[in-house]
């Protein structure tokens, strides 16, 4: 998969959850997206967003994981 940006590819994606979310992280933080990659990764794989939200796609799934291969790139 081609470079992932945060700025350009995850954050307008995770923009939409952002206040849903702010109880545990901001979506939009890179350091916090960062910090917890891994978990967000678990989520996002198992259904997170929750009912009735449609589930990320596995494109957008993938996106994320390269984003973590590629080394977190801003
Ligand atoms: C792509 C978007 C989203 C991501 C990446 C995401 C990420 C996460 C993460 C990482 C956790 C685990 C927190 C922890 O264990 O400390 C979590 C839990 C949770 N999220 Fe989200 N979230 C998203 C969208 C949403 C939305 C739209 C809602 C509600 C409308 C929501 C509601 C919840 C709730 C209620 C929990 C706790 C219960 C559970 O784990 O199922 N999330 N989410």
């Amino acid at each position: 998969m081609s470079m992932v940006s945060f700025g350009k590819d995850i954050a307008p994606l995770f923009n939409q959850f952002r206040a849903s979310m702010m109880w545990r992280l901001d979506l939009t933080d890179y350091e916090q997206v960062k910090a917890n990659a891994d978990m967000v990764l678990t989520q996002i794989q198992g259904g997170m967003p929750p009912p009735p939200y449609p589930p990320l796609t596995t494109a957008q799934v993938a996106m994320f994981q390269a984003w973590i291969n590629q080394g977190f790139p801003k």
